[in-house]
């Protein structure tokens, strides 16, 4: 587990650094010889010098070393992983190390199968990933596992869970990073009177379209007009008017909108204190893939309390560390 955790915090803190180049020349022959040598070779398993490649490169560039190593070696770089490396940190290794369509559709496929019991998988991937991902992660599970993402989608959910996630799948969220001040207040109203609406039920299906449909930008600037016109987060009436993951997964939205990495940030910190590491190698994964840079400043600004009560009781040396880091 301590090497688990010091590969989080080096993904975290060093890995995430590092910008997303095209993938040039470099020398990823060396370090695919380096990380053989670190499996195979006559002393021990070298950890450190695994973390070390891998911390460092980007997703892009694990590929090309993926390729590198199974040219050189004929044999897949994940393969020889599985049979020399244990528990956790061959889970997190490997996980870092397979194409992100393959490793997304796997997670999904394990929640939505029972294999793994993981529906923060869902809203995980959902949220973080934009339509033409989600489109390469639908066309992968198919392929991988012959089956519908969205028939499996369906049988697992109900009511109005089932309507979000099919939009979420379906709907091609708009990109653009102009805002529109009139819909925008025009989807704060309507917004509120669908939540708190003047006779009958709230109206789930108002929530849905616009969450699902309108940009990041434009949604956190919904968020702060309504807000601004009803004195009240809409997180709470998100939470006073609709129930269960239902709300769960509109607050998701809703907060990933308002900072992309304080939503990792949050994630991260919720998968220690549950123990979920299953969740906190899928966060790793996601905020490598988004080149998020600031998800420890976010962590330290949301959390700085709970880091050095953790950070006492030692088993979050990953966190401690990612908060000591200056
Ligand atoms: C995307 O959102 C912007 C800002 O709200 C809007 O002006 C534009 O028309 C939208 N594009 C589409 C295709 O809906
Ligand atoms: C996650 O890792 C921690 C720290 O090593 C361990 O104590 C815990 O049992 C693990 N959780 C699960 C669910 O395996
Ligand atoms: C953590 O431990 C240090 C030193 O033992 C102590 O001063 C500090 O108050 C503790 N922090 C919390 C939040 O418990």
């Amino acid at each position: 587990m301590d090497r688990l955790i010091s590969l989080m915090t080096f993904v975290i803190t060093t890995g995430l650094l590092i910008s997303n180049p095209a993938c040039g020349v470099s020398p990823y022959k060396k370090d695919a010889i380096a990380i053989h040598f670190a499996l195979v070779g006559p002393k021990a398993i070298d950890e450190d010098a695994i973390i070390n490649i891998v911390s460092q490169r980007t997703t892009c560039e694990l590929q090309q070393i993926s390729g590198a190593y199974e040219s050189r070696y004929g044999e897949k770089i994940i393969h020889d992983i599985r049979d020399h490396l244990t528990g956790e940190f061959e889970e997190l290794i490997i996980a870092l190390l397979t194409k992100c369509t393959d490793f997304y559709a796997q997670e999904l496929y394990n929640a939505l199968n029972g294999v793994k019991d993981n529906e923060k998988a869902l809203f995980d991937i959902f949220l973080t990933q934009n339509h033409i991902k989600l489109k390469a992660i639908q066309d992968v599970y198919l392929n991988n596992y012959q089956k519908s993402l969205k028939d499996d989608l369906e049988r697992f959910t109900t009511n109005n869970m089932k309507k979000l996630y099919i939009k979420m799948l379906e709907t091609q969220r708009n990109e653009s990073t102009y805002i529109n001040y009139i819909d925008a207040e025009k989807d704060a109203r309507d917004l509120y009177h669908a939540a708190i609406p003047e006779d009958g039920a709230p109206n789930p299906d108002k929530f849905a379209e616009i969450l699902t449909s309108v940009s990041y930008t434009q949604l956190r600037h919904i968020i702060m007009k309504f807000n601004d016109i009803f004195d009240q987060h809409i997180e709470t009436v998100i939470e006073n008017n609709f129930v269960g993951d239902f709300s769960c997964t509109l607050i998701a939205i809703v907060q990933y909108a308002r900072s992309k990495e304080g939503y990792i940030a949050n994630r991260l910190y919720d998968s220690l204190i549950a123990f979920d590491n299953h969740s906190l190698i899928r966060l790793t994964v996601i905020g490598k893939n988004l080149g998020l840079q600031s998800v420890r400043e976010a962590i330290q600004v949301r959390h700085r309390i709970a880091a050095e009560y953790l950070a006492n009781v030692s088993k979050f040396y990953f966190l401690y560390t990612l908060y000591n880091e200056d």
